[in-house]
């Protein structure tokens, strides 16, 4: 399978969010990447479903949405209502995961569950088979420009083995500190879709990031 990038909005220049989405829209970038952050699962408060509301009228790609903030189940309704594709919650902030993943299915969305760093993937031994993608944080959740944390590699390579064994049919998606030096060790170790904030919206050329990141294969 080919890698596929979302680049993540927290990143972009907010004072200009059209231009930044229209050069989204004109890239080779599979979705949209959009964190919210509640200021209680995270200490850090991004934006909510009005912005969310508005970044889906004028993107043309797949929003991939990913919630921080305590029971997402609470918006799942309101997520699906912004057109979402993709509804990414974290495994920490839901007490009935499974029931959140139907209801979630319910809404004619595609169900992803996030993992932070400290997280084991054998977590997920249960709920592997009902879900569409485990993202997987390679930095604490809050932040972007943070500093990439090396052991990611090793469990995306334990989450590939996870979904081999249970016959699963779970996307691999890292988030956190991607950029040119860990990005292809996460292609290699089986990610499918590469989230980047800074590394693609800090960029001269923008597109120029999003195609090489695109391009990379598995060796
Ligand atoms: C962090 C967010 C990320 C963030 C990534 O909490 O979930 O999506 O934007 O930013 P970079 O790519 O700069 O690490
Ligand atoms: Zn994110």
């Amino acid at each position: 399978m080919e890698t596929l990038v979302s680049p993540s909005l927290l990143a972009a220049d907010f004072l200009n969010l059209q231009r930044d989405i229209e050069m989204i829209n004109s890239s080779d970038a599979d979705w949209l990447h959009l964190d919210v952050m509640d200021g209680v699962f995270v200490p850090n408060i991004s934006f909510g479903f009005p912005v969310l509301e508005a970044v889906s009228k004028a993107c043309t790609k797949p929003l991939d949405v990913h919630l921080m903030i305590v029971k997402p189940e609470r918006y799942i309704k309101q997520t699906a209502k912004t057109g979402a594709m993709m509804m990414n919650v974290h495994y920490e902030a839901c007490t009935h995961l499974h029931r959140t993943v139907e209801e979630i299915h319910n809404e004619g969305m595609k169900a992803g569950v996030t993992l932070n760093p400290s997280t084991p993937v054998n977590m997920l031994e249960d709920i592997i088979k009902d879900v569409d993608m485990v993202l997987l944080m390679s930095v604490n959740p809050g932040f972007g420009g943070q500093k990439f944390i090396q052991n990611t590699i090793d469990k995306v390579a334990r989450l590939r083995e996870l979904i081999a064994r249970t016959g699963s049919k779970a996307l691999i998606e890292v988030d956190g500190g991607v950029q040119d030096e860990t990005a292809p060790l996460l292609v290699n170790a089986g990610v499918n879709i590469l989230v980047s904030g800074s590394y693609v919206f800090k960029a001269d050329n923008p597109h120029e990031k999003i195609k090489w990141l695109k391009g990379l294969k598995t060796r």
